[in-house]
């Protein structure tokens, strides 16, 4: 198995990607994707919109990446989306107290105990600042919240925040979406872009960083009837960590299909359970080893403040298991919050098949009889009275009803609520989508495809490191080199066959500089799944001219005629 340092060594080597501002010393948690890393990326997005957008039939939008802070304070990002901090008193370094833990005691759960117990650890176990091993154990520990503030506007303007995921994008827009959804559920909605997060630690390379590219489908669904296609995958073959193994601490991963996990029960939602089907089988045509690939689900502690059940994609990477892509089942929370916050409408009106005969409770206050008393609040008042009618009609039986606005109670005599039942005819209703969200990291799946594709064999006697990418995911379809720099007629050939393989759409590089040896090197270390090499032994005699085509992985040799070859390469690029 590849060392990470390896491959992060080969990754900057090779121009995929590093550390970013280097000039200036560079900061942590920024990285530069070089030319052939760019070009790997983009290669999975082009791939991951193909699956998750156009076969799926959802719409994708761009949104900004500053969002003003009402936002955050609807979606809970301002008060809950922190990190617990330990500082160093001696060198001023801080720390991630869970990953301190984690590192020094292998007790993964940190992240989602209170502070008192992560503090408590830090004193039992006695640990110590990585950086100058001074003891953290008298330090407090903080809450530390991720997201970056900025101000919008001249001025001390108004406040903002860089989007921490790329999905409060598509939330906020639902009121508008839904229109161009035609009102009608199911329909997804998918973003590709940057977020940001102020990772207290950024580590790894790519794996950890402050500003990430996230790839993410909000699927909206009525709960009540919507289902997915589940037979698509139900015979799709997927390795499960669930909560209760990990519970059991055996370590068991269990290889099933998704229509028997769902049987079974082990996965709840059959959303979830779609859409980890949909994406094992995208994971397995970009690359990922599926043998260092699982579904972990989350345990009852770790789920976020918006999920209701939880799995994460996770790869082996450098020996450690990371997770690549999350898939929650969001429920209303998001819409519910923004349409409480902003005062808007995030309903779809749900038109019934037959129009339905029904009791609605309801309220008729007269507010001149509300009295004084209420103040400014009597229109508060009357709304609450209204929403307590329809929720809890039995109430309305007291002599007194108590309700709530902005924190103060009032209490309301019923005579005054004029409380009533009607009988009416209602077509449908206004109901609130739930939200199903499977949520990839796009830089943890470009480096866990780099990393699974690192080969080490050996080549004529000699050790050569390739990368096996998956031919989609390449940043070069092929590179053509003329054998010698000196000799007019393979120079011009090369550049003939260069010209043809980029008419045919293939990515080319052009190489003739080094040693032919050190020609095929470069472009094994890159991935690039063919190398066409102009000699002279194709040029002289009678027959037609042909060159040499190189394939990667098993590093075999066929000649070609040079009119056949745009073709020849073409078809083996995509079978
Ligand atoms: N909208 C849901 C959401 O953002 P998340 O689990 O916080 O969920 C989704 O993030 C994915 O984004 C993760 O599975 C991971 O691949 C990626 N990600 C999160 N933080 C990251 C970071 N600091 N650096 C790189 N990727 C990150």
């Amino acid at each position: 198995m590849a060392e990470q340092e390896d491959v992060i060594e080969l990754a900057k080597r090779r121009g995929f990607f590093f550390g970013a501002n280097g000039a200036y010393g560079g900061v942590a948690g920024f990285y530069t994707y070089g030319p052939n890393g760019a070009a790997v990326k983009d290669n999975l997005e082009s791939a991951w919109r193909d699956r998750f957008t156009v076969r799926q039939g959802n719409m994708e939008i761009e949104a900004p990446t500053i969002m003003p802070e009402a936002v955050f304070e609807a979606s809970g990002h301002l008060d809950g989306f922190d990190d617990m901090l330990v500082e160093c008193p001696e060198c001023g370094e801080s720390h991630r107290a869970d990953h301190l833990i984690e590192d020094n005691t292998g007790i993964e759960e940190a992240e989602s105990l209170p502070i008192a117990e992560v503090k408590e650890l830090i004193r039992e176990h006695d640990l110590r600042c990585p950086t100058c091993d001074t003891p953290l154990a008298d330090e407090p520990v903080e809450d530390f919240n991720l997201m970056f503030e900025t101000s919008i506007g001249p001025g001390s303007g108004q406040p903002g925040y860089m989007r921490p995921e790329t999905a409060q994008g598509i939330f906020v827009e639902f009121p508008r979406l839904k229109e161009y959804a035609r009102n009608r559920l199911p329909f997804g909605v998918t973003q590709i872009g940057p977020a940001y997060r102020n990772e207290i630690s950024p580590r790894k390379g790519i794996i950890r960083v402050r500003e990430f590219t996230q790839a993410e489908l909000e699927t909206f669904i009525d709960p009540e009837t919507d289902e997915p296609p589940l037979h698509e995958v139900e015979d799709v073959e997927v390795r499960l960590y669930s909560a209760e193994a990990q519970e059991a601490d055996d370590g068991g991963i269990t290889t099933t299909t998704v229509g028997e996990a769902v049987a079974e029960g082990v996965i709840a939602s059959d959303w979830v359970a779609y859409y980890l089907g949909v994406a094992q089988e995208w994971y397995q045509r970009i690359g990922v080893d599926t043998d260092r690939f699982r579904f972990r689900q989350h345990l009852p502690g770790e789920l976020a403040h918006y999920a209701a059940d939880c799995w994460d994609a996770e790869s082996e990477v450098g020996g450690d298991w990371i997770e690549i892509t999350g898939f929650a089942y969001r429920s209303d929370y998001d819409l519910t919050k923004h349409a409480d916050h902003s005062g808007e409408s995030f309903t779809v009106f749900k038109q019934y098949d037959e129009p339905k005969t029904v009791e609605r409770a309801t309220v008729d206050p007269d507010m001149a009889t509300l009295g004084p008393e209420f103040g400014g609040d009597a229109g508060a008042v009357a709304e609450a009275l209204r929403t307590l009618a329809e929720r809890d009609p039995d109430a309305f039986d007291a002599d007194e009803v108590e309700v709530e606005v902005d924190g103060d109670s009032y209490t309301v005599d019923t005579d005054v609520a004029n409380f009533s039942v009607e009988t009416v005819t209602e077509n449908g209703e206004h109901i609130t989508p739930h939200v199903v969200e499977p949520s990839f990291g796009v830089d943890r799946i470009v480096y866990t495809v780099i990393e699974h594709a690192y080969r080490v064999d050996e080549v004529d006697g000699e050790e050569r490191t390739y990368l096996a990418l998956d031919p989609e995911m390449a940043a070069t379809d092929a590179a053509v080199f003329p054998l010698v720099s000196n000799d007019d007629r393979l120079l011009d050939l090369a550049d003939e066959v260069t010209a043809d393989l980029r008419a045919a759409g293939l990515a080319v590089e052009y190489d003739d500089s080094g040693s032919i040896g050190r020609r095929y090197r470069r472009q094994d270390e890159v991935g690039t799944p063919f190398c066409v090499t102009v000699d002279r032994d194709g040029i002289e005699g009678d027959g037609p001219d042909t060159v040499t085509v190189r394939e990667r992985d098993s590093a075999r040799q066929v000649r070609v005629p040079v009119s056949a070859v745009a073709d020849e390469i073409a078809a083996l690029l995509d079978p």
